[in-house]
């Protein structure tokens, strides 16, 4: 019989499918670097049952040290779904999961347990787009897949992932209690994304890390994880009510723009009214009818300030002044100046106003922040015994 062994400091599960070329040096790498460190640890080796018996080498090296924990799962498939389940055995105080083919370094995990011991810190996150982040061979369509990925999950998820540079890294650490208690539905790769949305935390740090390329064995990632990726960013955007408001922040600007657009036209044509005098009352009247929408679908604004509605549209008229007053000085430009017809000029110019409302700070959304680490200094490999 083994004796109880208390819980681990560190939990960290290694999903493997066909990587046994790679798994002996991970491990190997990962005991040194952890246990130079002093903490206590396991690592749980979660195989789907991988046809190159992946799961029989992680057994013969937990046989050797209890410390590897083996899942072999059968007749289940997925990335997202065997990190969860190597949670479901895991221990530790702090769980993990790191990508189980080398593409991260072992070495970097004594920085990203470290980066824990802020206790304002709850989820560490091994990034490739933090300052100083370096990632090694990938081909143009790689580079591109993760650009759209990243795009995405921001448009999808504004508040949770709008201030993530990396919510597909494959390797993260947070404290167990982000998703104790919370029910994670994971699907296709990226099992952070679900964290991020449904986990129950407050710091979030990335630190940068130096993504290598594949040297054994093969990449699982297909077009399939691609539309698992979409439902998935769905299903949260939904799940979390970002898409109700994202809908609702659409509504109360599109029908701005629609307001500010046919005023403008109906004044100019129907009324005869000069150019500025009509621009300057359909962008006076867009500001009150997106106020208005907000009001009434109860989505407010990023920095609103206290107090009543009408200090609510004081502020917001400070805040969509600038943008108005470029729109019209385009129109005015475009309109009088070089002829262009005016409902032309005025499209450019409700364009310029809008993307100056938005990108002059007056953010809809406040993303909940990140900060991001450069890459600390990790334990050498070179004497390592594997490699
Ligand atoms: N148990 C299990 N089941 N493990 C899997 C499965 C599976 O179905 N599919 C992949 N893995 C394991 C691999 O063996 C590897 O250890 C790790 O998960 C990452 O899979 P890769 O096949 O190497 O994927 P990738 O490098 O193309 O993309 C991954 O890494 C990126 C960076 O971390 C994915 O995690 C991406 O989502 C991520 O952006
Ligand atoms: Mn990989």
């Amino acid at each position: 019989m083994t004796r109880p062994v208390p819980p681990p400091t560190l939990s960290l599960v290694l999903p493997t499918y066909n990587e046994r070329a790679n798994l002996p040096p991970v491990i190997a790498r990962l005991i040194r670097c952890l246990e130079a460190t002093g903490a206590s640890f396991e690592i749980v080796v979660v195989d789907d049952d991988s046809p190159d018996r992946t799961w029989e080498l992680a057994e013969a090296l937990g046989a050797e040290d209890p410390r590897i924990r083996v899942v072999r799962r059968r007749g289940e498939r997925g990335l997202a779904t065997a990190v969860v389940a190597g949670w479901r055995h895991a221990r530790g105080r702090v769980l993990g999961v790191m990508d189980a083919d080398l593409q991260y370094r072992p070495e970097s995990l004594p920085a990203m347990l470290r980066a824990l011991d802020d206790p304002g810190v709850d989820i560490a996150i091994g990034s490739r787009y933090a300052p100083g982040a370096t990632v090694q061979e990938w081909s143009a369509r790689r580079w591109a897949i993760s650009l759209c990925a990243r795009l995405l999950a921001r448009v999808a998820l504004p508040e949770a992932l709008g201030a993530v540079l990396d919510p597909g890294a494959g390797y993260f650490l947070m404290r167990r209690r982000v998703i104790e208690g919370i029910e994670l539905q994971p699907q296709g790769f990226k099992i952070l994304i679900e964290v991020l949305a449904r986990g129950r935390y407050a710091g979030v740090v990335e630190v940068g890390q130096q993504y290598e390329g594949r040297r054994e064995g093969e990449s699982k990632l297909r077009g399939r994880q691609i539309t698992e990726y979409l439902s998935q960013l769905l299903d949260l955007s939904r799940a979390t009510h970002e898409l109700r408001r994202s809908v609702a922040y659409a509504v109360a600007g599109g029908s701005g723009v629609a307001a500010h657009l046919g005023l403008l036209a109906a004044l100019t044509e129907g009324l005869h009214w000069p150019i500025l005098a009509a621009g300057a009352l359909a962008a006076e009247v867009a500001i009150i009818i997106t106020f208005a929408w907000r009001e009434i679908l109860g989505t407010g604004y990023a920095g609103a300030p206290p107090g009543g509605a009408m200090s609510r549209l004081a502020h917001w008229h400070r805040r969509r002044v600038p943008g108005g007053v470029l729109g019209l000085a385009t129109l005015w430009i475009l309109a009088e100046w070089l002829g262009v017809p005016y409902l032309r000029g005025a499209v450019v110019a409700v364009t310029v106003n809008v993307l100056v409302n938005y990108g002059g700070g007056a953010r809809l959304r406040q993303p909940r922040p990140v900060r991001a680490l450069a890459p600390l200094p990790s334990v050498a490999p070179s004497s390592m015994p594997m490699n």
